[in-house]
């Protein structure tokens, strides 16, 4: 996303949810996005919703949660970065655990798609994250690692251009979450490891955290270091919810429970 690397970003993915009847959630989000001075929202949307929004909202950031490889051809059912950049999305979701793991898209896939969406002038969340297994053999960090670096193009994109989104697979949509300094500690990997590849430390892509966060934990959690703001799922859904997870990274009681 291309903005000041030191404001917050909140982002709400909406996953397999939204029909015409919720536009006016999207827009109620749009208006505390504007209202929300220093934090910058995104609102990654089911493709079905991003052309009709993107006449709509002026403040939020809309994109999506996946797209093809190649720009076009013979690929029944696919969406390409290039007709998302089209149709007014500004930045697309890479990599969720979701697609890892129910698509079965592997650190190549998912490389290809990032070099697909730069290409097509998205910005691109990659997201990362160590199974339940990985985290109880001690080898969370190791794979983290390895999935930032196995699923970024050999010439990686701008700092600008791309957000990593830490979601330990074990906390997503489970109520649960990793503490906060286990949180911090593999923040500091993902920092390293981009630092490692040659991003300049001042312009090192944003740091989201991911997994069950909420209204009650934001605050919590946006307060880590390192920790340059989250991607929510199930509190995104509802505009009080989102409103409230907004005002923590705004730091000003204003749309809230
Ligand atoms: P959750 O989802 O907030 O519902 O855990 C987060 C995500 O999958 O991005």
């Amino acid at each position: 996303m291309a903005n000041d690397a030191a404001r917050p970003l909140i982002v709400g993915n909406w996953k397999m949810n939204g029909l015409r009847a919720d536009l006016p959630a999207v827009m109620a989000i749009d208006a505390m996005a504007g209202a929300c001075a220093g934090v910058d929202v995104g609102l990654a949307l089911p493709f079905t919703l991003i052309p009709r929004c993107a006449g709509m909202v002026n403040h939020a950031m809309l994109g999506a949660q996946n797209c093809h490889a190649r720009p076009g051809g013979a690929f029944t059912g696919e969406v390409s970065g290039t007709m998302l950049a089209d149709c007014g999305a500004a930045f697309v979701i890479l990599g969720h655990s979701e697609r890892r793991q129910g698509q079965h898209e592997d650190n190549a896939v998912v490389q290809g798609k990032v070099r697909a969406a730069i290409a097509a002038g998205l910005s691109v969340i990659l997201c990362v994250g160590e199974s339940a297994a990985e985290r109880a053999t001690g080898q969370a960090e190791t794979a983290v690692r390895r999935q930032v670096l196995a699923s970024l193009p050999a010439d990686p994109p701008s700092g600008r251009a791309l957000t990593i989104a830490y979601e330990p697979v074990w906390a997503i949509g489970t109520g649960v979450t990793p503490d906060a300094p286990a949180i911090g500690a593999m923040h500091g990997v993902l920092r390293e490891t981009l630092l490692s590849l040659g991003y300049p430390a001042a312009l090192l892509p944003r740091l989201l955290y991911g997994g069950s966060v909420n209204a009650g934990n934001a605050a919590a959690i946006l307060r880590i270091a390192h920790v340059d703001g989250a991607l929510v799922g199930n509190a995104s859904l509802e505009p009080q919810s989102f409103g409230a997870i907004l005002d923590q990274a705004a730091g000003a009681p204003t749309f809230g429970l």
